[in-house]
């Protein structure tokens, strides 16, 4: 197995880039989204993060941890995967040091968004999301075609709970205190790869790709 890790703050680009990696044969995982469908299944992790989550916390590391094992414990030696928004915390990513050693994984490196809070709000305030398929767009960036509904299935577009300007907030905060630690732990392993995701979308994920083509 390989893994490659998308790193950066709330509404840095990482669901926006992914499918570049997606395109090289990983496949996405973003522990937001398994989250998130775990809430509306209303299962008992779901109800424990929906409530962290509306409040712009983090779901304890044994959770997020568990998710990665589950993932890992049940795929194919030949399969690669993109990790958005996991590990998320030192304490993740010293349990994920553990997983790669014991499931044999290759690790592949970890991509860190860099952006400035400015750009973050701009870009979560604009964001909408298809709530049937997930895909994103932005009302500026990156609208969808035709008015308010989803591109590629029609369905309604919606805010997503925790985007509004308080739990935003939050959000950035919570990256700055316990995820932006992971920049300097991974820098020291040469594992990091910084890209300026203040760019545009086309650039941004251009700068991915030769990152792909050079590894
Ligand atoms: P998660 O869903 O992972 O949220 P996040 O990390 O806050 O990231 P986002 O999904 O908000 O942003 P993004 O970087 O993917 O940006 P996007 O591409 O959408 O996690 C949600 C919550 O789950 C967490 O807060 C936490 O509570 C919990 N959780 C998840 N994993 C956890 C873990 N491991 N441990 C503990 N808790 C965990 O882009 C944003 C917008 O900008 C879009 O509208 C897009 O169109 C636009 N855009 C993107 N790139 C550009 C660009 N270059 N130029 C202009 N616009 C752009």
């Amino acid at each position: 197995m390989n893994a490659l890790v998308l790193l950066g703050p709330p509404g840095a680009g990482k669901g926006t880039v992914a499918n570049v990696l997606v395109d090289k044969g990983y496949k996405h995982i973003s522990t937001g989204d398994i989250l998130r469908k775990q809430i509306r299944m209303e299962t008992p992790v779901g109800r424990e993060a929906g409530a962290l989550i509306d409040r712009g916390r983090f779901v304890s590391d044994a959770v997020a941890v568990d998710m990665i094992q589950q993932l890992l414990d049940s795929s194919e030696p030949s399969e690669k995967f993109l990790l958005d928004g996991f590990p998320r915390t030192l304490k993740q990513a010293e349990s994920f040091e553990q997983l790669i050693f014991s499931h044999e994984v290759k690790f592949d490196g970890v991509i860190l968004l860099k952006c400035s809070p400015e750009i973050l709000v701009e870009r979560i305030s604009g964001r909408r999301t298809c709530e049937i398929c997930g895909t994103v767009y932005h009302v500026k960036f990156n609208p969808p075609s035709r008015g308010d509904v989803c591109d590629i299935d029609g369905s309604k577009l919606v805010e997503r709970a925790d985007d509004n300007g308080e739990i935003l907030k939050e959000r950035i905060e919570v990256y700055l205190k316990r995820t932006a630690p992971l920049v300097e732990f991974y820098k020291n392993r040469n594992l990091l790869y910084p890209i300026d995701a203040s760019m545009s979308i086309e650039e941004v994920r251009n700068a991915v790709r030769e990152y792909v083509s050079g590894h």
